[in-house]
């Protein structure tokens, strides 16, 4: 990392509203200007940095991830991830740059049913087109991360929940994506799950990645380096943490590729 480098996220002026008329709601809008009118939200993330974005029901959070991980776009402002600015991308090569760029994490998992972890975690390799052999390798190797190479022919309904999370985060990492998003991550697991999901997750940002992870739990912001605070889709506060938790040393490896 130099100090040279543009950061890995650039948003400026970014607003997001659903709906029209007397029905808009702006889901991201900023602080308000002379007129009441919204100035839209700016943020830089730097590559590296440990992210948690924070805020109550309705604040923003998922509206804010889904732009960050161009599953969505914005009504206004400019997104530029990686220095491209990705309002200027078609659908297809949007689905390139959450490929290639971006590990999703989801609180509900999202895994597919009745496949196993290891077709799981192959899956983004097969889209990105790595030769079978080669996939198979980079989905064992990320198992093997989060502690999962013995269930490599596990399907979900066979695994427990922090498990299950761990498959998602095994196949959120195993093309080495320079960025991870992660909503809600341990929203459904219990204590001991999210401290071993959060303990993988920290392990990859001392590897370098960039991690932003939305939460409501201070447990799992107590993790992140920065931690921003969203009010009815404004960013109201952002503040740097010293670092509490390190991660092991056995987890501070990336899968390369
Ligand atoms: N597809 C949609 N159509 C209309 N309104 C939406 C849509 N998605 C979100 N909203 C509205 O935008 C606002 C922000 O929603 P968002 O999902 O970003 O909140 P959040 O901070 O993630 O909340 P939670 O903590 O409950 O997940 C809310 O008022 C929500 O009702
Ligand atoms: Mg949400």
């Amino acid at each position: 990392m130099t100090a040279s480098k543009p950061p890995v996220i650039q948003i400026r002026r970014l607003t997001k509203s659903y709906g029209q008329g007397d029905a808009t709601v702006h889901a991201l809008r900023g602080p308000s200007g002379p007129g009441g009118e919204p100035l839209g939200v700016g943020l830089d993330i730097e590559e590296g940095d440990y992210v948690a974005v924070m805020g109550s029901s309705g604040s923003g959070k998922s509206t804010l991830m889904n732009i960050l991980g161009c599953l969505d776009v914005p009504t206004s402002g400019r997104y530029l991830l990686d220095g491209t600015d990705v309002g200027h991308l078609d659908e297809q090569q949007l689905s390139l740059v959450r490929n290639r760029k971006i590990g999703f994490v989801f609180q509900s998992f999202n895994l597919v049913p009745r496949t196993t972890a290891l077709a799981q975690v192959e899956l983004p390799l097969a889209y990105a087109g790595v030769r079978s052999a080669e996939r198979r390798r980079r989905a064992l190797a990320a198992l093997d991360l989060v502690g999962l190479a013995d269930r490599a022919g596990h399907k979900p309904n066979e695994l427990s929940g922090g498990q299950q999370q761990r498959v998602a985060v095994a196949r959120a990492l195993v093309t080495a994506p320079a960025m991870l998003l992660a909503d809600e991550p341990t929203g459904n697991l219990d204590s001991h799950s999210t401290e071993e999901v959060l303990g993988i997750i920290d392990g990859l940002n001392a590897a370098g990645r960039t991690v932003v992870v939305i939460t409501h739990e201070d447990e799992v912001a107590r993790h992140a380096k920065r931690v921003i605070r969203l009010v009815d889709g404004a960013i109201v506060s952002d503040i740097r943490q010293a670092k509490v938790a390190g991660p092991p040393p056995a987890l501070a490896v990336g899968v390369g590729a």
